[in-house]
């Protein structure tokens, strides 16, 4: 058996699924599906299985991953995890909005407007205030700008257009609290002083400007965050802080609704998609899904907590029952090691 782990343009994406092998004694190698030769030496691999680690900080990066890993599974038959289809989804809000209209999952009504045209005209007719605009790639509320105005919107379309760019923040989170604490512990490690600030470049480099997206603004005090893994299932609320929940880091840990399981339970199982986290709001008694993301960050060690326990759901003989443990070491990478070595019959 050869695991080949497919790292993006980020020399340190693929640790944690390295550390994940490592701690199940799999031996593996990892690949920079961003090199020129990259297909060669996947050949010479002969992987029995690929690991993925997409691409989601700027647009060229995410369209190279998208496509290369489109020709090694589609073309070449070679299995990979997480799919496809959940890799496509991935940072790319644009796509998630057709496919979701598609098929008929509730979601905030979106517009993708190419032609400045088309967008100025929609500026025109629409009354409803504040819209939201959203680059198409762009972690924690980095690209999302709640526009409270005509006037907003008429700026927001011609910065587009006009080559600056759709409106993003380019720097550190200012919303993730603990600023100075967190650039003193960077001053003291240069080498990721160093990775961050090439982040930072790179997505300020990666200007938007051929179309935009604007979206229904919900009014909403958290999202919920649904992870599932396999058979295993995880909740917990992202709470508001300056109008956006992500990015904030601050997290509420109680019971979910079981309708909540459930609507995620038929939407993964019905679209095939067993390794996700689904981001939700709750408004006028449905669920609207915002985000889907085979990759997503986690800032606590774990990502549900019932009565003060961590744990998992699972869906056992028609119920949903609790299972206290540490389901997600190693920010999930671990789980989802296991469930791709059950999933393609890999003994470990
Ligand atoms: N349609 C919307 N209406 C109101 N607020 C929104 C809407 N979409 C996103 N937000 C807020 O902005 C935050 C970031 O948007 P999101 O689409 O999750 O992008 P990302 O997490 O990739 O930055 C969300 O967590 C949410 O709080
Ligand atoms: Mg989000």
């Amino acid at each position: 058996m050869s695991i080949v782990i497919l790292r993006n343009e980020l020399p340190d994406s693929s640790k944690k699924w390295e550390l994940a092998c490592d701690r199940k004694n799999l031996s593996y190698t990892t690949i920079d599906l961003t090199s020129h030769n990259w297909f060669e030496q996947i050949r010479n691999a002969k992987p029995s299985l690929l690991l993925l680690k997409p691409s989601g900080l700027t647009a060229p990066y995410k369209e190279l991953y998208d496509e290369r890993i489109r020709v090694l599974v589609e073309e070449c038959n070679l299995p990979c995890y997480p799919s496809v289809k959940s890799v496509l989804l991935y940072e790319n809000k644009r796509f998630l909005s057709f496919w979701l209209k598609s098929n008929d999952i509730d979601h905030p009504e979106t517009f993708v407007f190419y032609k400045k045209q088309e967008a100025s005209h929609f500026a025109n007719n629409n009354e409803d205030f504040p819209i939201v605009a959203k680059t198409n790639i762009g972690a924690s509320g980095s690209g999302v700008t709640i526009l409270k105005s005509k006037n907003d919107l008429e700026l927001y379309i011609y910065n587009t257009f006009s080559g600056m760019g759709a409106m993003k923040r380019r720097g550190p989170n200012l919303k993730k609290g603990g600023l100075l604490k967190r650039g003193f512990k960077l001053l003291l490690n240069p080498k990721k002083l160093k990775s961050k600030i090439e982040v930072y470049e790179a997505r300020a480099a990666d200007i938007q400007k051929n179309f935009i997206l604007l979206q229904e603004f919900i009014p909403h005090d958290y999202e919920w965050r649904v992870v599932r893994i396999g058979k295993s299932f995880f909740a917990h609320k992202k709470l508001i802080k300056d109008d956006k929940t992500s990015g904030s880091l601050e997290k509420s840990y109680e019971n979910p609704p079981v309708e909540l399981f459930e609507f995620v339970r038929n939407l993964t199982d019905t679209h095939d998609l067993d390794s996700v986290s689904i981001d939700l709001f709750y408004h006028n008694g449905i669920y609207l899904v915002n985000e889907i993301q085979c990759i997503f960050g986690q800032s606590d060690s774990f990502q549900m907590k019932v009565n003060e326990t961590i744990g998992r759901y699972t869906f056992l003989k028609n119920n949903w029952v609790f299972e206290a443990g540490d389901f997600n070491t190693n920010e999930s990478y671990d789980l989802r090691l296991s469930h791709a070595l059950l999933k393609h019959s890999i003994e470990e």
